[in-house]
């Protein structure tokens, strides 16, 4: 098989590392990639903005199968052009990916058809003055989110009535995330541990694979701004055979059909990010593609053909058994430029990953770039050290991680030293 990746992060290449040991696999390329992806395929300078330019590639080198990494493309309709040319794609069509895309379309989905999720109530740009009166008579904490995607910055966790107003008026007044703020979810807050689980489907049928448990905040203990993710470890403890049970019965089961009621068929990963109340399981979000830095630890977990579960689920007819976790714990540490997530420099040299690389360490790049032989910082997020131990000990991955990220360095170099302890308490 002839593959297409589309994307660029630590979640591409998780994805292109593991195509890659697929025995079907003829030649991967990836588009754009970076400098980690190059080692499993040809990484292809297009603008994954500039669909035709893809979809012309794909027809001139007779692509069998497109993965899609980030949502962006998703929301905005690649998967139907391919389709369109008769071109395989592991990834939800413009319709489907709006459960990532446009909230208040995931919580209606969900109100309809009976998914627990936070209480909520929606406004638009011309009820400005209904929402700041629903918020007076709200309870604090409260959490606004802008409609559409904002490159994870338009969810707000108000603590007093002020921040509120403030998010409130980012959207509707300045503007703050553009079009995507033209219509607000206003939601209950709920507490509890998160856990981000990936059903891979067809639409119809689908398995699970190991949940995992990411770690949004820039500082130690949760504290702090909201990053991309700094770092993440799976499988998770909190999501046991009985949380599992509820979540495959009352979330993943029901939105699958409710988005097939919707001619919204959903082929792809569904990212189900999940709060675990008291009362049980609750959507936090869905997202329409694999979660960025639980990739890096999930991918790693699984024996079998990765690319056998992709291309049998863009048919159609996904084959269950192509993948398969047998044991094992992941740890990946994202390493991130000093002032992210706000601004940062780029352009330092980065020592000591490839020394670090062996059978249990897997550097995934992410905000790297490669000059005259030398590896530069290019991002906020510059990469993930990701362990994969054989046994279920989490406290020996959390180990070879951090043993291994201290001999990899670069000027400013910052990173969370407390990844998977909420695991390990
Ligand atoms: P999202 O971009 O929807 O993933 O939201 C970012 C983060 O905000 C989540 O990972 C949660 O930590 C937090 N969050 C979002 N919605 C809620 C909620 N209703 N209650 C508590 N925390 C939330
Ligand atoms: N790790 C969160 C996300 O991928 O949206």
């Amino acid at each position: 098989m002839k593959v297409v990746l589309i994307g660029s992060g630590g979640r591409e290449h998780a994805i292109a590392y593991k195509i890659a040991q697929s025995k079907k696999l003829e030649k991967l390329f990836i588009i754009p990639g970076n400098p980690g992806t190059k080692n499993f395929g040809e990484n292809v300078q297009l603008d994954i903005k500039d669909h035709d330019s893809i979809i012309g590639f794909c027809k001139e080198n007779k692509i069998d199968l497109v993965v899609v990494g980030p949502e962006q493309p998703l929301i905005e309709g690649i998967a139907d052009k391919f389709s369109a040319e008769g071109i395989k794609v592991f990834g939800p069509s413009r319709n489907a990916a709006r459960i990532e895309g446009e909230k208040s379309f995931a919580k209606n989905l969900m109100k309809e058809y009976g998914v627990p999720t936070a209480d909520y109530k929606t406004f638009l740009k011309e009820e400005y003055f209904d929402s700041l009166e629903y918020l007076k008579n709200s309870k604090l904490p409260i959490v606004i989110k802008a409609d559409g995607i904002a490159a994870g910055k338009g969810v707000i966790v108000a603590e007093t009535f002020g921040q509120a107003k403030n998010a409130v008026e980012d959207c509707f007044v300045h503007s703050a995330f553009g079009s995507s703020g033209n219509k607000v979810v206003i939601e209950e807050f709920m507490t509890g541990q998160e856990a981000s689980i990936f059903a891979i489907t067809d639409g119809t049928e689908y398995i699970l694979l190991p949940a995992a448990q990411d770690h949004k905040r820039i500082l130690d203990g949760d504290n702090g701004k909201n990053t991309g993710g700094m770092g993440a470890y799976a499988p998770t403890p909190f999501v046991d055979d009985s949380i599992l049970k509820i979540t495959t019965q009352k979330i993943i089961e029901p939105v699958l059909k409710a988005l097939r009621e919707s001619e919204s068929n959903f082929v792809g990963c569904l990212y189900c990010g999940l709060m675990l109340t008291n009362e049980g399981p609750k959507v936090v979000e869905f997202n329409c593609r694999f979660g960025d830095p639980e990739t890096q630890v999930v991918l790693p977990l699984l024996d079998g053909d990765l690319l056998e579960l992709f291309y049998s689920a863009a048919c159609g007819s996904i084959n269950k058994n192509a993948v398969k976790y047998n044991g094992g714990a992941s740890v990946c540490v994202v390493a991130a430029a000093k002032g992210y997530p706000d601004s940062y420099e780029k352009g330092k040299v980065i020592t000591g990953i490839n020394e670090t690389e062996s059978n249990e360490i897997i550097v995934y790049h992410a905000g790297t770039m490669e000059t005259e032989g030398r590896l530069l910082t290019n991002g906020g997020r510059v990469f993930g050290v990701t362990s994969v131990v054989r046994t279920n000990d989490l406290k020996l991955a959390k180990e070879k991680s951090y043993t291994a990220l201290s001999k990899i360095n670069f000027d400013g170099i910052y990173y969370r030293k407390d990844i998977s302890d909420k695991a390990l308490k």
